[in-house]
């Protein structure tokens, strides 16, 4: 079987894609599949990359892995096998992959989490691990999802969405919804990813940063309250071969040092010693309740293959749905392999369970 990996992406979150790349394509069993790896750099354009799992490595603050994008365009052409995915290097005629029998889109953020990639390969009838178009896009968007979630009964934190446009023609009225929700908030770039471009605003006087910042990233941001006092705690699903979602073990993070929230710094570098406790220490009943919401928050949305949960534990005993992610980041300090790896299936069998899942 041959599997395309495709990482990078145009995203703010292309290096941590690339980690997730790194481990992912260091685990992959290369006896029963063959790895295609293919990079998109952050100018969007596609290269056939060496996949070497040591180039794709976080040495630091300053040293993120990419891919840099000189050589290769990746085309939707007529020539094409009957996969419909062409690689072609300048100069030189297309270059079909061949009978690529599942691409892993190993990408986070938009332009690969977002449903974009899920429907150009569902255009080309290549299958793909993971949710699919709709899915995808709804989860992208923290406005829509929670506006899916509620649907679906589960419970989200209040939040107002402000688009740069509205923020131009009246800013004295999205700063008066936004002061509706109380302090502290956070603002969120509606559509992103480990944290980049999110802030805690304490009182009114913090708003206007924090929404700029907010604009960086995405034209649409979202000002939520923040669950005060709150224990965060993920949780992983990961469907069965017949198609039943099934739950990890619950982790929490426990941010120390100087970090207000669990930013994109105590996610991903190694120095900063963030806390993961896999599994978390909960009451059985919270446990379940917790991996119940899962379930209930994978089907609320339509996702496929896997997902994580992200939540708050308030102090009162309450749990509210953060938000889902529908290709939660692999790296090797990551929550969602941490969670199954805990919960009985460990990286290289939870990389071989996806691949399958996608090929059934
Ligand atoms: N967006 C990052 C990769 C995550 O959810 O893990
Ligand atoms: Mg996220």
């Amino acid at each position: 079987r041959r599997v395309a990996v495709v990482f990078g992406g145009r995203s703010s979150e292309h290096a941590v894609s690339c980690i997730t790349a790194g481990s992912v394509l260091a685990a992959i069993d290369r006896e029963q599949y063959e790895v295609v790896p293919i990079g998109i750099a952050t100018d969007g354009r596609w290269v056939l990359e060496s996949g070497d799992p040591e180039r794709l490595r976080i040495r630091g603050r300053d040293q993120l892995p990419s891919v840099d994008g000189d050589r290769a365009t990746i085309a939707l052409a007529p020539e094409a096998s009957s996969t419909g995915l062409v690689v072609t290097e300048p100069a030189q005629p297309p270059r079909t992959l061949g009978d690529v029998d599942v691409v892993f889109p190993l990408l986070h953020g938009p332009w690969g989490e977002d449903g974009t990639i899920q429907g150009m390969l569902e255009m080309a009838g290549v299958r793909y691990v993971g949710a699919g178009v709709l899915a995808s896009a709804v989860s992208m968007d923290k406005a829509h999802m929670k506006v899916a979630l509620a649907a679906a009964g589960l419970p989200v934190l209040p939040s107002v969405t402000v688009t740069a446009a509205e923020w131009q023609r009246d800013a004295a009225g999205c700063r008066a919804r936004a002061a509706g929700l109380g302090y502290p908030q956070f603002v969120k770039p509606a559509r992103g990813g480990s944290s980049l471009g999110i802030s805690k605003v304490h009182d009114a006087a913090e708003l206007d940063q924090a929404v700029e910042e907010a604009f960086r990233y995405d034209p649409k941001v979202l000002v939520e309250t923040a669950a005060v006092d709150a224990r965060e705690i993920e949780c992983g699903v990961l469907q069965a071969l017949d198609g039943t979602p099934e739950t990890s073990v619950p982790a929490e993070i426990r941010i120390s040092g100087d970090h207000e929230f669990y930013d994109f710094a105590a996610k991903y570098l190694p120095e900063e010693h963030t806390e993961l406790d896999v599994p978390a220490d909960l009451p059985d009943d919270v446990v379940t309740r917790l991996r119940e919401l899962s379930v209930r928050a994978f089907e609320a949305v339509g996702c496929e293959g896997l997902a994580r949960v992200d939540f708050f534990l308030l102090p009162g005993g309450d749990l509210v749905v953060n938000e889902i992610n529908t290709m939660p980041g692999f790296t090797p300090t990551s929550m969602y392999p941490r969670m199954w790896a805990a919960s009985g299936v460990d990286y290289p069998a939870l990389v071989d369970r996806l691949i399958r899942l996608a090929l059934a």
